[in-house]
Order: C-alpha cells, then structure tokens, then sequence
C-alpha cells in the first residue's frame, strides 16, 4: 500500500475525477472526506467505491472534532483540500455558506492539520504536505492581452472568489508562521462528466438536449480559460509529488473562450451527435437548430470580463501539460452527458 491521501471534497465534480485518479492509476489509500452538499454526487464514484484502497467518510471541515479523530485514525501522509461552496451565482443570492465552508472550513482544517503535523516523527513528518486547490478567480479581472501568473495581486470581484481568496491567504499564513508543509495551485474553469448542471456546459448540453432555452448572462463576450477536469487531476498529482512547498503553481489549459463561442459550439457539436433532438426543433419551426435556445439574461452582477492563466511555471517545472483540446474535451463531455440523458 502507498500514501495515504485524505481528501476533501472528494464526491464534487473535481474531487471524485482525482479520486478515481489515484485509484486507478496509483497504489495510495484514498480518505475522502465529504459533507454531502447538493453539489456531491456519490455516484461518481460508484466505479473505485469498492477498492480496498478507498474509504469514505461523512464529514464537515468546520468540525474540528471529527476532523482529529480522522487524522488521528488514518494518520494520512497528503492532505488534498477541495471542499468549497463552488459556485458564483449562489455565492451572490447567499453568501453565508461560502464564508463558513471556505474560509472558516479551511482555518478548521489547518488547525487540524498543524496539531496533527507537529505529532508527528522523522520521515512520516519530513513527506507530509497540505495542498490546497483553489481558482483563479481570485485575480479578479483581467485586461485584454494580460495573463495571470502566480505573482498577479489578488482582486476577487464575487463572495465566491472572495472567500477562495481568504482560504488562499490562510493557507500561506499557515506556511510561513507555523511551517506547515503547503502547496497551492489555482486552476482556471474545468468541464467534464459529474459537473453539476447548474454550470455552464452541462447545463447548455442538458437544456439542449430537453429543448429548454440556454441561458447566457449579458452579451456573452465574457472569456474564461477551459480546462477538461482529468488534465487538471494529472496536474494536481504533479504539483502533488513534485511540488515544491511553500508555491503555488498556476494551471489552465492555454484556451480562452468567449462564453458565446463555448456555447455555439457544443450546440453544433450537439447537432452533429444528437440529430434527432434538433430535427424535432426544427418540425417545431426552430430552422437555427439548438442555437435558437440560447437566451440572453441580465448580466451576473460584478461579472468579470476576462480570465486567462499563464500555466508556464508547471509546465516548465513539473513537466505537465493539458492532453485534451478544448474541441475533444468538449467532445467527449457532450458524449457523457447524451449517455447519461438517455439513462434517465
Ligand atoms: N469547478 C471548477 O471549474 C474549479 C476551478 C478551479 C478551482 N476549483 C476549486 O476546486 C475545488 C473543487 O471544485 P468542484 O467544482 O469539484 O466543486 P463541487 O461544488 O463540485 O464539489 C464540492 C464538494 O465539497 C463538498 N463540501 C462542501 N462543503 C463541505 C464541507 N463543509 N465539508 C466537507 N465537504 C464539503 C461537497 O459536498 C462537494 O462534494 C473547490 O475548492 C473549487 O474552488 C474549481
């Protein structure tokens, strides 16, 4: 048996893609620590469930008890923190919940973490780490031809990025005060299989392929950086084993879309793999296929323009680089998704 790697948020979209990672292609015992939010999705992880080499444990980072008595039981060699209140909208109709997981969620498991770190001896405490994966929402909003690097100031616009931002800041006050062992990494936006549907491409594949109008917020020209979400677990496994404490490695997938052009292109991509679903709109007089869906709606307020990463710094350092296209990622997610409509 290898690591043992706690991991939280590991029934999320992203969390339960490392999960199955680790389990499949690497011998570490894998904790996952989960509240079970409406955002957690146990089925994702219905293919490794049963490895002798995973375990699952219902629990909040806000409770510090529960936490030291897993620690204390599974003495884990790796923390991997990705639980979070994760998205913007709701961050925005109520914020309560981002201050409590993210920021007083992370300082809970930090303080975890530090008792339990300075228990322990020689080589178990030599190879600990904390990583903790955050966004790179937390630059705020970038100028055409700007990229964020890991020196960018922060600026958070929405309570969502703004609580990312406070768990970051905390993450490296533990580091530099308390000398816990800390990696950081900040990822642009990932898509995938097991995204919930609130997010933008499943639910412009789900609406889609139901025949409901797409929503897309102001005039659609706002440009975010794609990444297919099992390049950033390869990602994540790099800074992981080659990491080097006290960074922070900046990932994306070198991909800048404008939401609009991410939008037209699953609905032609839709139409090429689901004829039938857009010969019935057309029977119903909608000639322009799955695009006479998209709908404007008033603009997410404080909605940032621009976000683009520089991931140079991982790529140069720890040798990964994203695998996918935007258009195969695209690709085999709207595959997933036409899978998983026609189960239901
Ligand atoms: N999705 C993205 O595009 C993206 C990009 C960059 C960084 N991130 C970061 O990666 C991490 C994972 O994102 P995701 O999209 O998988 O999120 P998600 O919303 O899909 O999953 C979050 C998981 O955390 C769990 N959780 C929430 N509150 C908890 C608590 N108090 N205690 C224990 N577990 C709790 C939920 O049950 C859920 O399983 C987050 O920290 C997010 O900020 C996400």
């Amino acid at each position: 048996m290898g690591r043992v790697i706690l991991i939280t948020g590991g029934a999320g979209f992203i969390g339960s893609a490392l999960v199955r990672f680790l389990i499949e292609n690497t011998n570490c015992f894998v904790v996952n620590y989960d509240k079970l939010t409406y955002a957690s999705n146990l089925e994702s992880l219905a293919s490794i469930e049963s490895s002798n080499r995973y375990h699952f444990v219902h629990g909040d980072i806000c409770d510090k008890v529960q936490l030291t008595s897993i620690l204390s039981q599974f003495t884990p060699d790796i923390i991997m923190h990705l639980a979070a209140e994760s998205h913007v909208d709701r961050s925005i109709d109520g914020p309560a919940d981002f201050m409590q997981t993210n920021i007083i969620g992370t300082y809970t498991l930090l303080e975890a973490c530090r008792e339990y770190y300075s228990s322990l001896k020689d080589e178990k405490k030599y190879g600990f780490r904390f990583h903790h994966i955050s966004t790179d929402e937390v630059y705020g909003d970038l100028a055409e031809g700007e990229l964020f690097t890991e020196k960018s100031s922060y600026a958070p616009s929405s309570p969502y990025s703004a609580s990312k931002a406070a768990s970051d800041h905390l993450v490296r006050a533990w580091y530099r005060t308390y000398g816990l062992p800390v990696v950081l990494s900040n990822c642009s936006n990932n898509y995938g299989p097991f995204q919930h549907n609130e997010k933008l491409i499943p639910q412009t594949i789900m609406n889609a392929l139901i025949g409901k109008p797409i929503p897309i917020y102001g005039n659609g020209l706002q440009v975010r950086d794609w990444l297919y979400v099992e390049d950033h677990v390869r990602a994540l496994y790099s800074v992981l084993c080659d990491g080097e404490i006290g960074e922070t490695y900046n990932i994306g997938g070198n991909c800048e879309k404008r939401n609009i052009d991410v939008v037209n292109t699953i609905c032609e991509l839709l139409e090429k793999l689901v004829p039938g679903n857009v010969n019935s709109l057309a029977a119903s007089g909608n000639a322009l296929g799955f695009k006479s869906l998209i709908t404007y709606v008033d603009d997410r307020p404080g909605h940032d323009v621009r976000y683009a990463i520089d991931s140079n710094k991982i790529q140069r350092e720890l040798g990964w680089k994203p695998i996918e296209s935007f258009e195969s990622g695209v690709r085999k997610t709207i595959a997933w998704y036409v899978n998983e409509a026609g189960k239901v």
